[in-house]
């Protein structure tokens, strides 16, 4: 069985791939850690314990981990997720109560007792994997991989203009796992969209369910459908996190994906955040960054509607 480790910023779209990877019979989540980013670190904790509680699957321990960026003040998302990150529906009033203890020492336990076995999957800043690297890289060296839902992949940003958010609320620590060695799959802002998203029909199936996870999957996104309607006039509700998990559990949804060398800018104000992703095609005047070696491999291309069929009946099951 597969052994994973959430690291989370629980927003509503972290929810969503929270609820998948505990209702799969694939995967053993060993424990879900959170992180400051879309809420403060608190409500990030809070809602990832309403959301083990209300799913009737695995109910893995949760361990609060980095309370602020390594050198920024924190950034939020609540204008896109909700004051509580949940889309302000009172749905959360978890009664499970976090563990004792520092998720990065909790992180650096797990990957010490299970060598090349942990897959981590980081669907929000990486501020505690970058903690983890800092303070035991040799123990680090032995996580089987990391599949994290960041960067713009080769697309535009959707924090600023070439920089995603997960990657832009703590770009040092995005560095710091980029250079670690550890293998890194990377689930970019840019497959995430389109026909990965839910539509009306999908949600109003989600509630007819009524199933508990369902159709709390759909409330708590209830903010995110108010600020794509106002942001674009469109009804439907992008879940890059829950995209990401996709891909950890259905490696087949996976059209394309390419070895490539990433740069984090952690200097320049402007360029943030943005994460450089050379794919290896040759540049028609020098060759960039052809000098590095490749230090991620990239999703390209995503099977958009089968991730979304199966989403679909992995949360109604
Ligand atoms: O850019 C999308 C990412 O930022 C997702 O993880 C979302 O939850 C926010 O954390
Ligand atoms: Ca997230």
């Amino acid at each position: 069985m597969r052994k994973l480790i959430i690291d989370t910023d629980t927003g509503s779209d972290d929810a969503v791939a929270l609820i998948m990877a505990l209702k799969s019979t694939e995967v053993d989540v060993l424990a879900v850690t959170t992180v400051c980013g879309n809420v403060p670190l608190e409500l990030a904790t809070k809602n990832a314990l309403m959301t083990v509680e209300v799913t009737n699957a695995q109910k893995p321990p949760v361990y609060a981990g980095a309370a602020k960026p390594l050198m920024r003040d924190l950034v939020t998302a609540v204008h896109v997720h909700g004051e509580d990150g949940m889309g302000d529906d009172h749905l959360i009033h978890p009664t499970l109560k976090p563990e004792y203890g520092h998720a990065v020492d909790l992180i650096l336990d797990l990957v010490e007792k299970n060598p090349e076995e942990i897959e981590i999957v980081t669907i929000g800043p990486v501020t505690n994997i970058a903690l983890a690297i800092l303070k035991a890289p040799e123990t680090m060296k032995k996580v089987k991989r990391i599949y994290s839902m960041g960067t713009a992949g080769f697309g535009p940003g959707n924090t600023t203009p070439v920089a995603e958010f997960n990657v832009y609320v703590d770009a040092e620590a995005y560095r710091i796992m980029m250079n670690s060695g550890i293998p890194v799959r990377i689930i970019g802002f840019d497959v995430c969209l389109g026909e990965a998203a839910w539509n009306r029909d999908d949600m109003e199936l989600l509630l007819a369910s009524q199933k508990e996870e369902a159709v709390f999957a759909v409330r708590c996104n209830r903010s995110l459908l108010e600020y794509n309607l106002q942001a674009s006039g469109g009804y439907f509700v992008d879940l890059p996190d829950a995209v990401a998990m996709g891909v950890v559990l259905w490696e087949d949804i996976v059209l394309e994906d390419k070895l490539c060398y990433c740069y984090v800018c952690t200097t320049e104000e402007a360029t943030y955040g943005q994460v450089v992703i050379n794919d290896g095609r040759k540049s028609a005047i020098s060759n960039g960054f052809g000098a590095n070696l490749p230090n991620a491999t990239v999703c390209k291309k995503i099977d958009n509607q089968l991730f979304k069929k199966r989403l679909l009946e992995l949360l109604v099951r």
